[in-house]
């Protein structure tokens, strides 16, 4: 089970939690507290090398919301966005104020970026961004709440253990390269970050915010339709990942070497009112406010309703005034879609006193064909199944 590696996890990080990558790069002269978010500075986007499809993992084009299932990594943000992001995202406010732990992550940073990260905030509802994500994803997407704009992963390691993984990877390339990998893999009992499960909204885009030169494994890797595995790279630091995590299980595998690990998680849903929006808030309510997660979840929620009852209205309006007969089955489908609708949002909206903090549900799928994070990284592509 997933959940005895999350138990291992680093310890939380002490309050004297240092971004180790600001002592290692000097990044930027300029003083970071006076840059907004500007699209032709901090965007330095390269096309990915690829996109993976729904059919491409064994399912349906129809599963979720759009037929792409994965990108490739590619280059998002410049250097000095990367650092202006950790500098909000790593504030003191930030750190004291929008930390939770669960059973499943140790470290993660949440619902800040309305209050503390006004440059973070900017970045996430920029329309270029949106543009991009919205075009690998294969569908006009925005950001789903406020709330999940930059969810933070933390994962730090001392310098000792960091250094002791990087012997051990450089030990076992050795001997792959002597012996083809046929004494097997030492990694091949370790864990995943988090174990497999799906996400509570439909699209992501991970950014990583480290410095990953020393970093081995850390791929994300997706159950196939027929249950096998494919895995895809994890992203270097400034790049980003898009996957439909909703319709996916999924999971991080661990990475190695490296003294921290953090990346951003921006949820994404369709921008128009009228697509499905199989969003739940299954996995964040231990992990939230839920006073202000409530209320953006049914603010948004309710405004889609409004603006379907709208342009039904219309529609209904529109044949009556010309004189045509009234649809009856075409409005009784339209009322039970948003009965059913209705249903669900309400079935998300669990009673306060009802939510265990810190308990996120996991799925209990068997480890048995997880695949261990690549010593050689690059055979891990040639090395993936696919279904
Ligand atoms: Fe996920």
């Amino acid at each position: 089970m997933a959940s005895a590696s999350v138990m291992t996890q680093p310890a939380m990080p002490k309050a004297t939690f240092q971004p180790i990558i600001q002592k290692q790069t000097i990044l930027s002269k300029r003083k970071l507290q006076d840059i907004s978010f500007d699209p032709a500075e901090h965007l330095t986007y390269e096309q990915p090398e690829g996109v993976i499809m729904m059919k491409d993992i064994g399912y349906k084009d129809d599963t979720g919301v759009s037929p792409v299932a994965a990108s490739q990594p590619f280059r998002l943000f410049s250097t000095e966005c990367v650092q202006k992001f950790r500098e909000e995202v790593l504030s003191d406010q930030v750190m004291q104020s929008c930390l939770y732990k669960s059973n499943l992550a140790a470290c993660q940073l949440r619902g800040y970026a309305t209050k503390y990260a006004p440059f973070t905030y900017d970045a996430w509802h920029n329309p270029d961004v949106l543009s991009i994500v919205s075009k690998i994803a294969g569908v006009d997407l925005i950001p789903n709440m406020n709330y999940e704009i930059g969810h933070i992963n933390i994962s730090v390691k001392s310098e000792k253990q960091a250094l002791d993984e990087r012997a051990a990877v450089e030990r076992e390339r050795k001997s792959y390269a002597e012996d083809e990998g046929i004494a097997g893999c030492p990694w091949e009992d370790d864990k995943p970050v988090v174990g497999w499960h799906t996400d509570s909204y439909p699209f992501v885009c991970v950014t990583m915010l480290s410095d990953c030169t020393n970093m081995v494994g850390g791929e994300t890797a997706m159950r196939t339709g027929d249950g096998d595995v494919m895995k895809v790279r994890g992203p270097q630091m400034g790049c980003a990942v898009v996957m439909q995590g909703r319709y996916i299980t999924h999971q991080a595998l661990r990475a190695l070497g490296a003294q921290e690990r953090i990346t951003m998680v921006t949820s994404f849903r369709p921008r128009s009112p009228f697509l499905a929006d199989d969003s739940v808030l299954t996995t964040v309510r231990p992990i939230s406010d839920l006073s202000v997660v409530y209320y953006e979840y049914g603010c948004y929620r309710l405004e889609m309703l409004e603006e379907r009852v709208r342009f039904q209205l219309k529609l209904l309006r529109e044949a009556h005034t010309a004189g045509k007969k009234t649809d009856t089955k075409a409005l009784k489908r339209f009322l039970g879609e948003q009965v059913d609708f209705m249903q669900r949002t309400n079935r998300e909206i669990v009673q306060d006193e009802d939510v265990v903090a810190g308990k996120q549900p996991e799925l209990d799928i068997p480890d048995a064909k997880i695949p261990s994070p690549s010593v050689e990284p690059d055979r891990s592509s040639k090395r993936a199944k696919r279904a």
